[in-house]
């Protein structure tokens, strides 16, 4: 299927994890791929290799989702490279876990830096050309965390609700001009984030997902798929939980 063909998408985040697999799976629908992360490394190149073999024009930038100037920069040069932005999502994200008690206040200001600030950054900047073709699809990721909270996250759990009051907001905001702005709330996905969790704190996730299994990947970017492309053409200021059933 041809579910975004003609479209260009730019994922943040996206030499590795969810963001990466978001990248492959657009690419195996036909859309145009521009992503980011912090280095230019063997994954970064990986993928960019990947993508090529998928036949979809495609490019890696250095750029920090976190940092303002760089990403209005790095915005510019994407429309200059690829002419257009259709679909845009805000995947980059860390966690910082410890109690409240423990945390510093560089582990809550990095925390709301990369994973809200960047949100704001990387909307602003791509809002305008948007607006202006009267069309597009924002996918902003959150976390089943955002919206139940967890001891251990206070910081990533406040960064992941915010994520969620802003998409509702640019939902009204930019709703009359046929852009959409959604996000989704993964809950436990194997990933480089997740494999960081001792391996009894993964299992006793395990054990509460009413699917017994953690997520992969591809399971949160058949649901950015779906958000992205014009199957949910009627669909704007929604949280899609991904989360095998744990939430709610
Ligand atoms: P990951 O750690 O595997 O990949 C995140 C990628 O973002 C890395 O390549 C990293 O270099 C990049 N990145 C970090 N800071 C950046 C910055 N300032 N600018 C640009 N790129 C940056 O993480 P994963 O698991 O793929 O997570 C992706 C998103 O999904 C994150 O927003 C995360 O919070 C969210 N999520 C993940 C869940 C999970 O269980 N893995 C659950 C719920 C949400």
């Amino acid at each position: 299927m041809d579910l975004l063909k003609g479209k260009v998408a730019l994922i943040t985040g996206a030499a590795r994890g969810i963001g990466r697999m978001i990248a492959v799976r657009f690419a195996q629908e036909g859309a145009g791929v521009a992503f980011t992360d912090l280095v230019r490394d063997e994954h970064m190149e990986s993928l960019e290799k990947e993508l090529t073999g998928l036949g979809v024009k495609n490019r890696g930038y250095v750029s920090d989702a976190g940092d303002f100037e760089a990403t209005q920069e790095m915005v510019d040069g994407v429309v200059a490279d690829f002419q257009t932005i259709d679909v845009l999502v805000n995947n980059a994200g860390i966690t910082r876990d410890t109690l409240l008690m423990r945390m510093t206040e560089e582990m809550w200001d990095l925390v709301i830096r990369v994973n809200l600030k960047s949100v704001f950054n990387c909307t602003k900047a791509v809002q305008k050309y948007m607006l202006k073709a009267k069309t597009g699809s924002i996918i902003n990721m959150s976390s089943v965390v955002g919206v139940n909270g967890n001891a251990g996250q206070a910081n990533y759990a406040a960064s992941k609700a915010g994520i969620i009051g802003f998409t509702k907001s640019v939902a009204r905001e930019m709703g009359s001009r046929n852009v959409r702005c959604n996000a989704i709330a993964p809950g436990f996905i194997i990933t480089d984030m997740t494999d960081r969790l001792p391996e009894q704190v993964r299992e006793e996730w395990i054990k509460t997902i009413p699917l017994k299994r953690g997520g992969v990947p591809e399971d949160v970017a058949n649901v950015a798929l779906f958000l992205a492309s014009d199957l949910s053409s009627y669909v704007t200021g929604q949280t899609i939980q991904v989360c095998g059933g744990m939430s709610g």
